[in-house]
């Protein structure tokens, strides 16, 4: 019995590790923290949340138009290139072109976001 594995799509979905996101989170503490919005929004929350939408944050008007749902997909395709993608947000902070980087950084926001111990 032939077992036929699929050829590497171009596109596959690339997994993330929780624990190297941790540094490359790093990178985004610069501005934003998990619990509290500081130059940006606050992370807790986020999955499923309308983009724009913590009360008392002040976004930019491309940000709260935009009708984004934040989910793993929509946070790759905005880190990837954040001006590309949402043009005249506020966020000041280019992307991360790897996507290796950009799923590890995915699985832990969600880690974060599942442990009640940090985001309740
Ligand atoms: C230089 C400061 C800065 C850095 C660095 C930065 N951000 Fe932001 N971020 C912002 C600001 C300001 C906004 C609000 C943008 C707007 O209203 O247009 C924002 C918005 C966001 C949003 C939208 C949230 C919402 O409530 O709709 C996400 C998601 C986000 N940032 C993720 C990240 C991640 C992940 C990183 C690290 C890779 C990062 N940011 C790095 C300043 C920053």
């Amino acid at each position: 019995m032939a077992i036929v594995l699929p050829a590497q799509a171009e596109d596959t979905v690339v997994s993330g590790d929780a624990l190297r996101g941790e540094s490359i989170y790093g990178r985004c503490k610069a501005c934003h923290s998990l619990k509290r919005d500081r130059t940006g929004p606050r992370h807790c929350g986020l999955f499923g949340r309308k983009a724009g939408s913590v009360k008392g944050f002040r976004y930019s008007k491309a940000m709260i138009n935009s009708g984004i749902i934040w989910s793993e997909d929509s946070l790759d395709a905005f880190l990837t290139d954040t001006r590309a993608f949402l043009p005249k947000n506020r966020m000041g902070y280019a992307g991360i072109k790897d996507a290796q980087e950009r799923a590890d950084l995915i699985a832990y926001l969600a880690q974060q976001n599942r442990d009640p111990s940090v985001c309740n």
